[in-house]
């Protein structure tokens, strides 16, 4: 019998001492609309990440800016007392502030990237930070104070990884020249590749590649997706298809597929034990319409 664990989607090693399984969960979902404000049910939020770590997912994708703050207090609930503790990697994110639904501001003033970093680590109970990301560049300020801010923090002992949101392969290259950049998180989707030549550039650089909205906000899984004649074919879901896409897409990608609900984890996790076919998988390629 199959087993549903993220473990079936191999892992990722971010070092020497730390890898990850490569299905992971993003918490975003886990607000009010717009991201904005509590999620209607708290207790069933802290559910959704329980029933994560039974599934063997050991790679959370947060940031402070989710709620503000809410999404970071469940899944601070959700791993309380996890067996495996030590053996949890979280992405976390700074520089995005937020003033209602839907609204993000970037702000990458040093002083507040450290506040954030320091606020998030208390909220998320931890003595340093497996992973940050920039949210996004502030024009505002210069690359070299913003990353510049995170690899003070590094050198501190408070970060161990440093990654960046939403960029492109000239701004990895300016970042690296102020700090080592790990990670990299950009929309990517089967229908999406515009970002192909970033993680192109990733996979050289040996940094991880977190595509976010990997099922296109829920498009991709709905009834009417583009990939509901495949998951006919493999008697899947729709979702599954699109997450062993980019399994397959990238030994570099690790999916972070959002959902408040356990039977739509359940059904993602599922995806790791999807195997596409070659012919298959360039089918889906060209759904993209870059
Ligand atoms: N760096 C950035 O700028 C950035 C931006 C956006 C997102 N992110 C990260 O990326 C993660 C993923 O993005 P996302 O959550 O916005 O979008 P997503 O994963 O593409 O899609 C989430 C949506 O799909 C639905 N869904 C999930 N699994 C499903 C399934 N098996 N069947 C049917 N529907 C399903 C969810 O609804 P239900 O709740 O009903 O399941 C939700 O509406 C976020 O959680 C966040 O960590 C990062």
């Amino acid at each position: 019998m199959t087993t549903l664990n993220a473990a079936n989607a191999g892992t990722y090693a971010f070092d020497d001492t730390f890898k990850i399984n490569r299905l992971g969960y993003g918490t975003m979902q886990l607000t009010g609309p717009g991201t904005w404000g509590p999620y209607k049910d708290p207790e069933a939020g802290i559910k959704v990440i329980k029933k994560a770590l039974d599934y063997g997912i050991n790679f959370f994708d947060t940031a402070d800016s989710y709620g503000p703050w809410f999404a970071d207090r469940y899944l601070a609930a959700g791993l309380k007392g996890a067996a495996n503790r030590d053996q949890i990697f979280i992405s976390d994110k700074v520089g995005q502030t937020r003033q209602g639904p839907n609204i993000w501001t970037p702000h990458g003033e040093p002083n507040y990237l450290r506040q954030q970093v320091e606020v998030s680590m208390m909220t998320l109970g931890l003595d340093h930070e497996d992973l940050v990301f920039l949210h996004r560049i502030d024009t505002h300020f210069s690359v070299a104070d913003q990353v510049g801010e995170l690899k003070k923090l590094q050198d501190e002992g408070k970060i161990k990884h440093i990654g960046l949101s939403q960029v492109t392969v000239e701004q990895i290259k300016a970042a690296q020249k102020v700090a080592k950049i790990d990670a990299v998180e950009n929309l990517y989707n089967v229908a999406d590749h515009r970002d192909d030549d970033v993680l192109a550039y990733a996979e050289s650089q040996h940094m991880a590649f977190l595509p976010w909205f990997p099922l296109a906000t829920g498009q991709l899984a709905e009834a009417g997706s583009p990939l509901t004649t495949m998951a006919q074919k493999y008697e899947v879901s729709p979702a599954q298809i699109a997450l062993a896409w980019l399994l397959k897409r990238s030994k570099a990608i690790l999916p972070i597929p959002g959902t408040s609900s356990v039977d739509h984890l359940a059904d993602n996790v599922a995806a790791a034990n999807v195997v596409l076919s070659d012919a298959d998988f360039n089918e889906l390629s060209q759904l993209s319409s870059k």
